[in-house]
C-alpha cells in the first residue's frame, strides 16, 4: 500500500442547520418545471451534455430515454414501426454516434404513463394508487401498480411499486435489512408529486431546497419482465453502481451509455457482467459537500444508463423497485446509514489490500517460482501469492498435484517466512469412489447434506444415503468427479 494515497473527499462540514418547522414530509403540488435552472449552475463540468440545445436549429436532443437499448449492444436495428409500435419517438436524423444520439425515445407528453387515482395512508408514510395509460413496450402490464412510501427515519426514505394485484406476490430480494424503526418526526427530506396525471415525483432536501431525486424526464414502465425508473440527478457528482470496470471513481455523464448488472464468473473488460453487482451511488449535491445515496434492492438482472442531464436509468427484468434513498448530509453519513441498513462490511486485513499477484494456468510449481522472482527482479512490491486450482490433483479438494505441484506447501512456508501471504483457491469438487479420500470420509461422518436445486440440470438420483449433494459437474471442467453412488 501507498501510504500518500490519501482519500480526498474534501467535506466541508456545515453547522447542523436545526429544522425549525414541523415537518409535514407529505406534500402533493403540482409542479412547475422548477428545478431546471438550478441544475444547470451545477454541471459547469457537464454542460456539453445539458439542454445546450436551445441556440442552435437542431431539435433539441437532451433528456431522452433510449426506449431500444438493446440495439446498443447488439445489431438489432432501430426502424420507425418497431420503435413506434412500443409507444415512442423515432428521430431518423439522430446521429446515434453522438452524446445525445437518441434514436428510439420515450415521449415526455402521453405515452406511457401511470396517474394517480387514490392515496391512503400507511403506518410509515402513504401509498399511492395508479392506474397505467398506454400500454408499456414488452407487454405484462402491471393490473393495480402501487407506489409505497416509507418515511423510514429522518434520513431514510424508501420507495416500493409493486404490483398490488401480483399472485403469487412479486420476487423480493429475501434478505432482511436492518430498517430503522424511529419514524421520521423531522426528516431531512420532503416526498412530493409533481404530476399525477402523469405520474413524477421528486424527493427534496429539506435543508436546501435541492431536488435530489426527480422522475420528471419519465420513462417509468411497470411491467412483468421489463422495469424503469429514470431520475434527473442533482449534480454529476456519482460515485458507485458497481460493479463496473470504468477507470475513474466518478461517473461519466457527459455521453449517453449504459452498462449491465447481473453477477456472473466473468474477469473484467468492456461493458461485460462482472463477479458482483452492487446497485447503490452516493451523489455529492453542492458545493458544501451535501451528499445522498440511493439504492436499489432487487437482485434481477439490471442495466444503468447514465446521459446528460445528468440523468440516470434504472432497468430491471424482475421483481419491485424498491428504493432506499438516504440524506446523509456528509458522505460518511450516507455511507454510515447505509451500511447500517444492510450490514456492516467486515474489516478486512491490512494485508489484503496489497499487491496480488494470481494467475489460473500456471501449470507447475516451476511457473509461479519464476512468476515470484520477476516480479521481485524488477521490484514490483507483492503482498500475496496465489495457487489457483490447476494446483489440485484432477480437481479433487484439499489435494494438491504431486507432479506438477510437487513441493508446493514447502515453496509457500518460504513465502510466508519472508512475509508473503498465501492464498490457495479451491474449487469444492468431491471424489466420492476413491478409497480413504478423507474429504468424503469426513463428509459423511457429518452426514453432510447439501441437497441439489430441483431444475438444475444433473443425473436424477445423485445424493447418497446419507442425501449428500453428489452429481456431474464435468459441465464446467471436464476433469470434475464424476458420480457412482455408493
Ligand atoms: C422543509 O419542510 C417544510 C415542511 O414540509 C416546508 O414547509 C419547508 O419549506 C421546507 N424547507 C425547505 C427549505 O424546503
Ligand atoms: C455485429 O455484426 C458484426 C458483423 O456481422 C459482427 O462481427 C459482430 O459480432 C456483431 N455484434 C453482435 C453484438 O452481434
Ligand atoms: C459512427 O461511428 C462508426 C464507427 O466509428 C462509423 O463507422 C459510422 O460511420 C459513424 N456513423 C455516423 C452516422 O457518423
Ligand atoms: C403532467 O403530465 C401531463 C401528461 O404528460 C402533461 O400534459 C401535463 O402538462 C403535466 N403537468 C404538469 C403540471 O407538468
Ligand atoms: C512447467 O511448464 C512449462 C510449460 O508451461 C514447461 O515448459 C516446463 O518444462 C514445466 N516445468 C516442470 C518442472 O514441469
Ligand atoms: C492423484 O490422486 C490419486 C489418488 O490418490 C493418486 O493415485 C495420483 O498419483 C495423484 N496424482 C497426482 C498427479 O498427484
Ligand atoms: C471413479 O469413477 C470414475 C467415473 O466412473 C472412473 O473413471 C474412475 O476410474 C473411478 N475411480 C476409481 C478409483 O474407481
Ligand atoms: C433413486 O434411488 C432410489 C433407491 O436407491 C430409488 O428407490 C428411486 O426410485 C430412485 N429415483 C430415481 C428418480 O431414479
Amino acid at each position: 500500500m501507498r501510504p500518500n494515497r490519501k482519500t480526498t473527499i474534501i467535506v466541508v462540514v456545515v453547522g447542523i442547520v436545526v429544522l425549525a418547522a414541523v415537518i409535514t414530509p407529505i406534500v402533493y403540488f403540482a409542479a412547475k418545471e422548477g428545478n431546471a435552472d438550478e441544475q444547470k449552475e451545477d454541471d459547469d463540468d457537464n454542460g456539453q451534455g445539458g439542454g445546450g440545445g436551445g441556440e442552435k436549429p437542431t431539435p433539441d436532443r437532451s433528456g431522452r430515454i433510449d426506449c431500444y437499448p438493446e440495439a446498443r449492444s447488439s445489431n438489432i436495428t432501430r426502424t420507425k414501426e418497431a420503435c413506434e409500435k412500443r409507444g415512442c419517438l423515432f428521430d431518423s436524423e439522430a446521429d446515434t454516434n453522438n452524446s445525445l444520439g437518441v434514436v428510439c425515445f420515450y415521449p415526455a407528453e402521453g405515452g406511457l404513463g401511470y396517474s394517480l387515482t387514490r392515496e391512503e395512508k400507511t403506518q410509515q408514510g402513504f401509498r399511492l394508487y395508479l392506474e397505467a395509460s398506454g400500454r408499456s413496450p414488452f407487454g405484462g402490464d402491471f393490473r393495480k401498480p402501487v407506489l409505497d412510501v416509507h418515511l423510514l427515519s429522518n434520513n431514510l426514505i424508501r420507495f416500493t411499486l409493486d404490483d398490488f394485484y401480483a399472485s403469487p406476490r412479486r420476487y423480493r430480494v429475501p434478505v432482511e435489512m436492518h430498517l430503522p424503526n424511529l419514524g421520521a418526526d423531522n426528516p431531512l427530506y420532503n416526498f412530493h408529486v409533481t404530476n399525477r396525471s402523469k405520474l413524477s415525483f421528486v424527493i427534496t432536501r429539506n435543508s436546501t431546497g435541492k431536488v435530489i431525486f426527480d422522475t420528471g424526464p419519465g420513462g417509468l414502465v411497470l411491467s412483468d419482465q421489463f422495469l424503469q425508473l429514470t431520475t434527473r440527478l442533482p449534480s454529476a457528482d456519482l460515485y458507485g453502481l458497481g460493479e463496473h470496470s470504468r477507470r475513474t471513481f466518478r461517473r461519466d455523464f457527459s455521453k449517453t451509455h449504459s452498462w449491465p448488472a447481473f453477477s456472473r464468473d466473468q474477469p473484467p473488460g468492456g461493458d461485460a457482467n462482472l463477479y458482483g453487482v452492487h446497485p447503490f451511488y452516493t451523489c455529492v449535491e453542492d458545493a458544501h459537500g451535501n451528499t445522498h445515496g440511493v439504492f436499489l434492492l432487487n437482485s434481477n438482472a439490471q442495466e444503468y444508463e447514465l446521459s446528460p442531464g445528468p440523468m440516470l436509468t434504472w432497468r430491471t427484468i424482475g421483481g419491485v423497485l424498491d428504493f432506499y434513498v438516504f440524506l446523509g448530509p456528509s458522505p460518511e453519513n450516507v455511507v454510515q446509514q447505509y451500511t447500517q441498513m444492510i450490514g456492516r462490511p467486515m474489516m478486512p486485513p491490512y494485508w489484503s489490500l496489497g499487491f496480488q499477484l494470481c494467475r489460473y494456468g500456471y501449470n507447475n510449481l516451476t511457473n509461479m517460482q519464476r512468476a515470484v522472482e520477476q516480479t521481485k527482479s524488477y521490484d514490483i512490491p507483492q503482498d500475496v501469492q496465489y495457487a489457483d486450482i490447476d494446483h489440485m490433483n484432477e480437481s479433487k479438494i484439499f489435494t494438491i498435484d504431486q507432479v506438477n505441484f510437487a513441493g508446493l506447501a514447502d515453496y509457500f512456508d518460504m513465502l510466508r517466512a519472508g512475509g508473503m501471504r498465501t492464498i490457495i483457491i479451491l474449487d469444492p469438487c468431491i471424489i466420492v469412489n476413491e478409497t480413504d479420500y478423507e474429504p468424503y470420509e469426513e463428509m459423511k461422518k457429518v452426514k453432510a447434506n447439501i441437497v441439489w436445486p430441483s431444475d438444475f440440470d444433473i443425473p436424477a438420483n445423485s445424493s447418497d444415503e446419507d442425501g449428500s449433494m453428489l452429481g456431474f459437474v464435468s459441465l464446467c471442467f471436464s476433469l470434475f468427479i464424476s458420480v457412482q453412488i455408493l
